[in-house]
């Protein structure tokens, strides 16, 4: 079910983002990001993700301004990082915030979206009180005028960056969707809410059932062949009718600059907890309602996810239906960071994964910003700091391995195990290695044809609970595991040869794409493979009867 691939590349090769997404304020100035900069560098970062605003390339109309643009691309080659832009649009947490004052000011030309009939303006307060209003998704001056600044923007791009492309890639937009109702209501809206659905996405419905979350599925099951949005969507009626304008509306702006430049485009989504829709921005790129963004946005390469709840590997699993590559472009700072980057790349083979306000990594928990990220607190793991040292390494060693992993995507060469996702009780060691086998092989087993490896995570002499294995077989015998947190157990199933020998194992790292042996492990070390720090070790093993 999972596309497993990624849409970005350097110099005609295949680009894993190792990236980080800085907070929302820090490149609108170029001397801020000098440090910002350093740090993405220590921690081992090949790629940003930086917003550039509506607001500050086209602060009066027609007229545009990138020497900010400049600088961020002139700061990303000196340090030999690439750059994803994130386009804050009409939308920027499903608010309008970042849209220019010529924008703002003007009500009729760009109207506001009406959560209920002729009221206010303002779909929301926040908790500090202060109002959020949303442009109209039916704006037709609106998306015009959003698509023409998109595309200077991608215009400057390509006139500045098509040789050296350090520029990857564009998140369009920016969390989009309406807080405060399911739908808008305006005359306007009224009008099309009691139109026809297009055929062509009813019918794009009805062939796509068999991905569906369930409340859309039933829907979907249950609806007319043709007609209104209530006749066909039922009780979802008004969210799809949102997904379906919004995905159309990012759809335009996206075909223009992607006809001017041709860069992968994606857009990031703030996630619906089972809540209603307007709860969370409805008709943003929800699981619930991808099947309608699918049919309605072909311009866009991959829905992304912004990861901030506990239950991070469902989220994972959903976003890869409809062949949808995995982009994290936002996920928090804490203390499964790492293991969860390792297990990314190694088992759901991402596209990118970016800690959102990575320059926080490894401060203190703040329970303020888990508020503020909506992050479940109840597990205390969760609330420890991510060692910076750690993820810089992590990310090093994944970057310098970048062609072998990429080599192997949608693969079972690649996989990975993690601690997240296996049974943490206590191992009992009086049973030995029977004990340690036992367990739920889906999860902390990787099997490569008739040889295996498991990642045992809970045994006692592990003192740490972040544990992650990623491996990948080079050849027949040949094999590159990054492990931490974990013993390490391998066995072969092959009936002809139910016995293994280490014919070499080694400590190294990867450089300049080469293996670079370190100490060679024998011995002691070979003989019990615990593994409490990260490591990244090259196997050569063979099978015997
Ligand atoms: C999700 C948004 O996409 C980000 O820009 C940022 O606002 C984070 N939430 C958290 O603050």
């Amino acid at each position: 079910m999972s596309s497993q691939r990624t849409i970005y590349t350097n110099e005609g090769k295949p680009w894993i983002a190792i990236a980080g997404e800085v907070h929302n304020s820090n490149s609108s100035n170029v001397a801020y990001m000098e440090e910002v900069w350093n740090q993405a560098e220590l921690l081992g970062m090949n790629t940003l993700l930086l917003p550039v605003s509506w607001e500050l390339v086209e602060p009066q109309e027609g007229h545009f301004e990138f020497q900010l643009v400049d600088a961020l691309v002139e700061q990303a080659r000196a340090k030999g990082m690439k750059i994803i832009f994130l386009w804050f649009g009409t939308w920027k947490n499903a608010q309008c915030s970042y849209a220019p004052e010529w924008v703002k000011k003007d009500l009729v030309r760009f109207p506001r979206a009406q959560v209920e009939k002729g009221k206010n303006k303002i779909t929301l307060k926040n908790f500090y009180g202060m109002s959020y209003t949303t442009l109209s998704y039916l704006g037709e001056e609106t998306k015009k005028a959003d698509a023409k600044a998109f595309t200077e923007l991608m215009k400057h791009i390509k006139s500045l960056d098509e040789k050296e492309h350090t520029v990857i890639g564009v998140q369009v937009e920016n969390e989009t969707g309406l807080q405060g109702a399911a739908r808008e209501h305006s005359d306007l809206a009224d009008t099309a809410f009691a139109d026809q659905v297009p055929q062509a996405l009813v019918d794009f419905i009805k062939a796509n059932t068999s991905t569906m979350e369930p409340l859309m599925k039933n829907a979907a099951l249950a609806g007319a062949a043709g007609g209104t949005w209530t006749e066909v969507f039922g009780a979802v009626a008004e969210e799809a009718f949102s997904a379906y304008y919004i995905a159309s509306y990012v759809e335009q702006v996206a075909a223009a600059g992607k006809a001017v430049y041709e860069l992968p485009m994606t857009v990031n989504c703030w996630l619906d907890k089972g809540e209603e829709a307007g709860k969370y921005p409805s008709g943003g790129p929800v699981a619930k309602v991808m099947e309608i963004w699918k049919f309605a946005a072909p311009s866009i390469d991959a829905f992304a996810p912004d990861i901030y709840v506990q239950n991070f590997h469902e989220i994972c699993e959903q976003y890869q239906k409809l062949d949808n590559p995995l982009v994290i472009p936002e996920t928090a700072v804490h203390s499964y960071v790492a293991p969860r980057m390792v297990y990314c790349i190694g088992h759901y083979h991402s596209a990118c994964f970016a800690p959102f306000g990575f320059e926080d990594m490894g401060q203190p928990f703040n329970a303020m910003q888990a508020g503020l990220f909506g992050v479940d607190v109840s597990d205390p793991l969760l609330q420890k700091p991510q060692s910076p040292m750690e993820y810089g390494w992590c990310s090093r060693t994944l970057h310098c391995m970048m062609d072998l992993l990429a080599s192997k995507y949608g693969t079972s060469d690649l996989q990975a195990v993690i601690s997240e996702k296996m049974d943490m009780s206590p191992l009992d060691m009086s049973k030995g290695m029977a004990g340690m086998m036992a367990g739920n092989p889906e999860n902390d087993t990787m099997m490569f044809g008739t040889f295996g490896f498991k990642a045992v995570m809970n045994a006692p002499m592990i003192q740490r609970k972040d544990g992650v294995c990623l491996i990948v077989k080079e050849s027949e015998d040949t094999y590159y595991i990054l492990i931490n947190g974990s013993l390490l157990a391998m066995f072969s199933v092959d009936p002809e040869k139910p016995n293994y020998d280490i014919i070499a194992l080694e400590e190294g790292a990867f450089e300049d794409g080469a293996w670079k042996a370190g100490r060679r492990l024998n011995g002691d070390e070979a003989a019990s493979l615990i593994f409490d720090d990260y490591t990244l070790l090259k196997l050569k093993v063979f099978t015997y009867a």
